[in-house]
């Protein structure tokens, strides 16, 4: 799967957003291990706080299904918006290590790539309390 796939299925998600109140629609696909992709897209809430980001939402969607391991991430927005810091932590998580791309752009547009390692130098995560470092 090419990051190009990978950033139009994103793009197709983000159709589902439910953003009535900061109408800033975005998409997300996760690829993963076993060469799923896993869609999610954000929804909002009357009471702001309980909105879940489209990154998550994906999170979710793979992690119901049994994966564990994610190979990229894209995202598409109403512009070119680079995962909030939560759903960073969260994608550190499942990544297949700190390379794994993230793939953003504006929905139909152009897209850049960065590693996760990138946007979550010096990060915490699962070795550091399952006793593999
Ligand atoms: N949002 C995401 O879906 N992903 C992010 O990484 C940043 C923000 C959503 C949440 C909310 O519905 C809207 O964008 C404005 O913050």
């Amino acid at each position: 799967m090419t990051h190009q796939e990978l950033f139009n299925l994103a793009c197709e998600a983000r159709k589902n957003s439910y953003a009535p109140y900061s109408k800033y629609q975005v998409g997300a696909c996760i690829l993963t291990e076993d060469g799923q992709t896993f869609l999610g897209c954000n929804f909002e809430n009357a009471s702001y706080g309980a909105t879940i980001c489209a990154e998550r939402c994906a999170a979710s969607c793979a992690v119901a299904a049994g994966q564990r391991r994610f190979m990229a991430v894209a995202i598409a927005a109403n512009t070119a918006a680079w995962p909030c810091g939560i759903c960073r932590q969260v994608l550190r998580e499942f990544a297949c290590g700190p390379d794994m791309p993230v793939i953003v752009g504006p929905a139909g547009g152009e897209f850049t790539v960065k590693t996760l390692s990138e946007l979550l130098p010096e990060s915490f995560g699962p070795e550091y309390l399952l006793g593999n470092k």
